[in-house]
């Protein structure tokens, strides 16, 4: 029989390991700097969106203009404050039995690619330790545009071969969810956000006991 899941693609913030809190401090604390209380409402809605559809919308929201020049600052000022933070994670920031559906994967020769719209990916999967278990990593740096556009996860796919029909996202954003559905993706939300959940093939709260048999009958449970 074939199988129905042929490939996996895995978001890193929210799936593998847990940082959008750190984006968010360090955003809050730009915005402050202007007068803007981001709020924890309006921050769910950066949840997967790249660092520059984020400022944006943050200048947007606090009705707030800035040229490119200074928006390329704002950026790389956030970026340092998110990654002083980042240097701290070790690999017991890798969310609790990931790891043990990556080695069910594994043991089941079934290919899998990190699909994650920020471009510190590679630094953020040096730190919780999970560099080698990636064959593929499609980042922030491979796209121009990034979720709730597709092609980040259509380039995983071609990069593995695979039938998009076929292969799984994990996702924990709204953005990301949508842009599984949106390239012909199997979509699985993971975690708490009830947007994601509402909207995906089947949703997951943790990594605790799943195996692919949970994924594929829930799949097929739910469809
Ligand atoms: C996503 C996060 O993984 O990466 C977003 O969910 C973030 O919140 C985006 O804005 C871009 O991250 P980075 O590391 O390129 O600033
Ligand atoms: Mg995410």
């Amino acid at each position: 029989m074939e199988k129905l899941i042929q490939a996996c693609i895995f978001d890193l913030d929210g799936v593998l390991t847990e940082t959008a809190h750190l984006h968010y401090s360090s955003w809050k604390r730009l915005a402050a700097e202007w007068g803007f209380d981001l709020s924890p409402e309006l921050n769910k809605q950066l949840k997967g969106v790249s660092r520059k559809a984020s400022l944006d919308l943050i200048l947007k929201w606090s009705d707030k203009t800035a040229t490119d020049e200074e928006k390329a600052e704002m950026m790389e000022r956030k970026n340092q404050w998110y990654l002083e933070e980042v240097d701290k994670l070790t690999p017991n920031d890798c969310l609790p039995y990931a790891i043990d559906f990556l080695d069910e994967l594994d043991r089941n020769n079934i290919p899998y690619a990190l699909g994650s719209g920020s471009k510190n990916a590679k630094t953020i999967l040096a730190k919780i330790g999970l560099t080698q278990r990636f064959k593929w990593i499609l980042d922030g740096n491979d796209v121009q545009i990034g979720k709730p556009n597709p092609k980040l996860f259509i380039k995983a796919a071609e990069a593995m071969n695979s039938d998009r029909s076929k292969t799984v996202v994990f996702e924990d954003a709204e953005a990301g969810i949508s842009a599984a559905l949106k390239g012909g993706f199997l979509a699985v939300s993971f975690g708490r956000d009830e947007e994601p959940k509402r909207i995906s093939h089947f949703h997951l709260n943790s990594w605790e006991g799943v195996s692919l048999e949970t994924v594929e009958l829930g799949l097929l449970i739910e469809n």
